[in-house]
């Protein structure tokens, strides 16, 4: 079963499935199942996370909820060890440059509309502060972005401390 984190749904029986299902199908990005990111959860699971939560934020004010979910499973689309990167070259490079690099990634895998690439381009702003988003959707994902990272750090860790508690107390 296809889970975001922080909801109990069945994404593979939401609209929204059918909207990215040729994306998580492929082999390249079902690469990103082997890259960690944000602690405990895979590049994949994260991106999944995004394309969700813009899926359902769009949704909800009538905006392009395909092209945010399409470009939510896209944005992170980049093939490197982020720790060790950061390490070597600096977060603010790491932050300039992986947007950049999922785009044209993701466009010689797919045929991407001109929001698509700005939902992904701009997805760190502000830290990239000459990459202003340009649609509401960009703007959406700049917050789901983070949200999402919020969930992938906090839960598995109020987990592990809840685990413990219970063992103490067992
Ligand atoms: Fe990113
Ligand atoms: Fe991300």
């Amino acid at each position: 079963m296809l889970q975001a984190i922080g909801s109990k749904k069945d994404l593979e029986l939401l609209p929204f499935y059918d909207m990215i299902s040729d994306l998580l199908e492929n082999e390249t990005v079902q690469n990103l199942k082997q890259f960690r990111h944000h602690v405990q959860t895979t590049r994949f699971q994260h991106s999944l996370n995004v394309a969700y939560y813009n899926y359902i934020f769009c949704k909800r004010f009538g905006w392009d909820a395909r092209s945010a979910a399409r470009a939510g499973m896209l944005h992170d689309l980049f093939f490197y060890n982020r720790k060790e990167y950061i390490r070597k070259s600096g977060e603010a490079f790491h932050n300039k440059r992986h947007p950049q690099m999922a785009c044209s990634e993701a466009s010689q895998l797919f045929t991407l509309s001109t929001r698509e690439k700005d939902i992904i381009l701009k997805h760190m702003w502000p830290m990239t502060p000459t990459r202003v988003p340009r649609y509401k959707e960009s703007m959406v994902i700049v917050l789901t972005d983070k949200y999402c990272a919020l969930l992938e750090v906090t839960i598995p860790l109020f987990r592990k401390i809840f685990r413990q508690r219970s063992a103490k107390s067992a």
